[in-house]
């Protein structure tokens, strides 16, 4: 599902963000990414969200080849990946309910699926009794919830998470965890970068360990599922 082979990814400007990483996340796979500051790990999600390209190897994401991929191939493939950041990047001036509603219209979903869809994903992140409220009257918790039910509601196969718990506390941090592993239950594939020893060792899924760029260490998801 995610494959990477022999990756390589230099910048413009010379520096070289990955080098020669392999790895494969099969289809319903949780895999954390960790490593130190400026080791690699937004470069990696960012190629695999077609964002950046690499300049070695192949990256082969829900069978899109990315090193040949086509303009017009591109929304295909990021409809079938929702994807979660740190600062969450909700838009200030819509509700909750508007937001996730948004992510649903530039699809082009009919009228009728998002009435459907957009309360589902609401309540399933537990958000339902808040979907008329504006981010800036939420927590930073339940912000991160609305972002996540923003990256559920196009029904993608992978979540991609780029340290969604830098910005909220413990315990909330725990709750985004946990939502993220209910979703993987569901069958969608995650893909999460943290700084959090602690929420790594909690949930004991596989761990990806990214040092200087190069895959340091790869340890398998040795959950006991709930
Ligand atoms: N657009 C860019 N142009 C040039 N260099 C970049 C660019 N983006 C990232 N880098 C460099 O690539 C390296 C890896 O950066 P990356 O953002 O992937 O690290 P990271 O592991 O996500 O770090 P952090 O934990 O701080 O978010 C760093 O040396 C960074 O300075
Ligand atoms: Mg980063």
């Amino acid at each position: 599902m995610i494959c990477f082979d022999s990756v390589s990814k230099v910048y413009s400007n010379g520096t070289k963000a990955l080098d020669n990483v392999s790895f494969t996340i099969e289809k319903g796979e949780f895999a954390f990414i960790v490593g130190a500051s400026g080791a690699g790990k937004s470069t990696l999600l960012k190629l695999i969200m077609a964002e950046e390209k690499t300049s070695e190897g192949t990256i082969t994401v829900n069978g899109f080849d990315l090193s040949h991929l086509s303009q017009k191939e591109i929304p295909a493939l990021r409809k079938s990946m929702g994807i979660v950041f740190q600062d969450f990047r909700l838009i200030e001036n819509m509700t909750v309910y508007e937001n996730v509603e948004f992510a649903m219209r530039v699809t082009n979903a009919s009228t009728r699926s998002i009435r459907r869809r957009v309360p589902y994903v609401l309540g399933l992140v537990g958000l339902g009794e808040k979907a008329r409220s504006y981010p800036r009257q939420l927590s930073g918790g339940q912000q991160q919830r609305v972002a996540l039910a923003r990256a559920l509601v196009n029904n993608p196969s992978i979540i991609i998470a780029d340290e969604p718990t830098g910005n909220i506390d413990p315990e909330m941090s725990h709750e985004i965890v946990e939502l993220l592993n209910e979703i993987n239950h569901c069958g969608t594939t995650i893909l999460m970068v943290t700084h959090e020893h602690r929420l790594v060792n909690e949930f004991g899924r596989r761990v990806i360990n990214i040092k200087d760029g190069k895959l340091a260490a790869d340890i398998p998801d040795g959950s006991v599922r709930k």
